[in-house]
């Protein structure tokens, strides 16, 4: 079968990493690179640390508005796959670059299979809600990551196609925490000792487009008083500038990391704090305590079983699970068993 998988931004690629080179045993890939993320420290060094083989096409696309972004990848998209003719188009998440590449797929009537599928927020104002809802709709294959997100796409009547193989990303960071234990230097690099730091990411576009929430959160760090280390999303970087906010002597900002050293320093951190879907599962994944800095979550599991706190934007809410959020109870099996690949594969092998 010739599947043509569609990436474009971070979290994409991390998933790649887990379902290229195992989809590539026994079918030919065509790798699509949008080019939505295209800094090399969003771009190139995932494929580079991960061995995610190279994109036969990149887009260029870049940055812009929703509709330039998504518009601009729907043509180029278009012109490639009625050269290639895929048997399959694979997209990943909730991006951009996953809508335009289900929709244009579904257009010239290729199926779609999609990985991370029945997802929601139920917050419509989010642009990944619409992106999730949208894709799943017009797909083919549904590989869901959880039984919520089977009950979420049953609930909107798909039932058909629907498979919970776990979390690719699971698949992921079993794999890249291993790496990271032989080779990742990032402690001594930023002067670091295990156990002694929180962990942040803020990039959501909900709080870095709103000057309230992005200060509030700011502050919240700031006054934490707590040593943060935060690797800053070039989005967060602007909006942070434009708005005339700043970080105190506390926070250790830092240029986005590669995968290998975030997951260094996820597993060495003590707390995480973020607003980001796929840390919020790392750190679930590695049992660190999450305080997660939105109003819901899709991965709402992680909040029943304990290990993740919502405490919106509130600053004191913020501070106070920084302080004293700190579960310790058992962990159920959420997110499958680390081969969610593989199950990806047979099924797919069915057809
Ligand atoms: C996108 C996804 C979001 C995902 C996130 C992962 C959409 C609508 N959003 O958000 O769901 O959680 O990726 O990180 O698809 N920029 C750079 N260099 C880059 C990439 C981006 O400077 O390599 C800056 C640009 O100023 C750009 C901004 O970041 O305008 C936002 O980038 P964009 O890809 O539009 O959205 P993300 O916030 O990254
Ligand atoms: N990530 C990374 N370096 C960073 C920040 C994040 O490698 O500086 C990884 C992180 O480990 C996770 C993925 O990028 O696997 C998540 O991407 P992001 O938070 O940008 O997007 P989301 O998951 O919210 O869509």
């Amino acid at each position: 079968m010739k599947i043509l998988t569609v990436v474009g931004a971070r979290p994409q690629f991390m998933k790649a990493a887990a379902v290229s080179n195992v989809i590539r045993q026994k079918h030919e890939e065509i790798l699509v690179h949008t080019g939505q993320h295209y800094d090399e420290n969003m771009s190139k060094i995932f494929f580079e640390e991960l061995r995610i083989p190279k994109p036969d096409y990149n887009l260029g696309v870049g940055s812009g508005n929703h509709g330039k972004q998504t518009g601009t990848m729907l043509i180029k998209l278009e012109e490639i796959y009625e050269k290639e003719r895929p048997d399959l188009v694979l997209v990943y998440g909730d991006t951009n670059s996953t809508l335009a590449g289900a929709l244009c797929a579904s257009k010239l009537l290729i199926p779609v299979a999609h990985v991370e599928a029945g997802l929601r927020s139920f917050n419509m104002n989010m642009p990944e809600e619409q992106n999730r809802i949208l894709t799943d709709h017009i797909s083919k294959y549904l590989f869901v990551p959880t039984v919520t997100a089977e009950k979420n796409l049953k609930k909107e009547g798909i039932e058909k196609g629907v498979y919970n193989v776990g979390d690719v990303m699971y698949d992921s960071v079993i794999r890249i925490g291993k790496l990271a234990k032989e080779n990742s230097e990032v402690l001594e690099k930023l002067d670091l000792n295990d156990n002694e730091y929180i962990l942040t990411t803020v990039h959501r576009a909900e709080n870095t487009n709103d000057p309230k929430r992005l200060k509030n959160i700011v502050e919240a760090l700031n006054e934490s008083g707590k040593k943060i280390v935060l690797p800053l999303h070039p989005r967060t970087h602007k909006y942070i500038q434009d708005y005339g906010l700043a970080f105190s002597g506390n926070i250790k900002v830092v240029e986005p990391v590669g995968p290998i050293d975030m997951i260094a320093l996820e597993m060495h951190s003590c707390k995480i704090v973020t607003d980001s879907g796929g840390v919020q599962k790392e750190a679930f994944f590695m049992h660190k305590p999450c305080i997660t800095m939105r109003d819901e979550t899709e991965w709402v599991e992680t909040v029943e079983n304990g290990w993740n706190k919502l405490t919106g934007t509130d600053k004191n809410e913020i501070i106070n699970g920084i302080n004293s959020f700190n579960p310790t109870n058992e962990q159920e099996e959420i997110f499958g068993d680390g081969t969610a690949a593989k199950k990806i594969l047979d099924i797919l092998d069915r057809y």
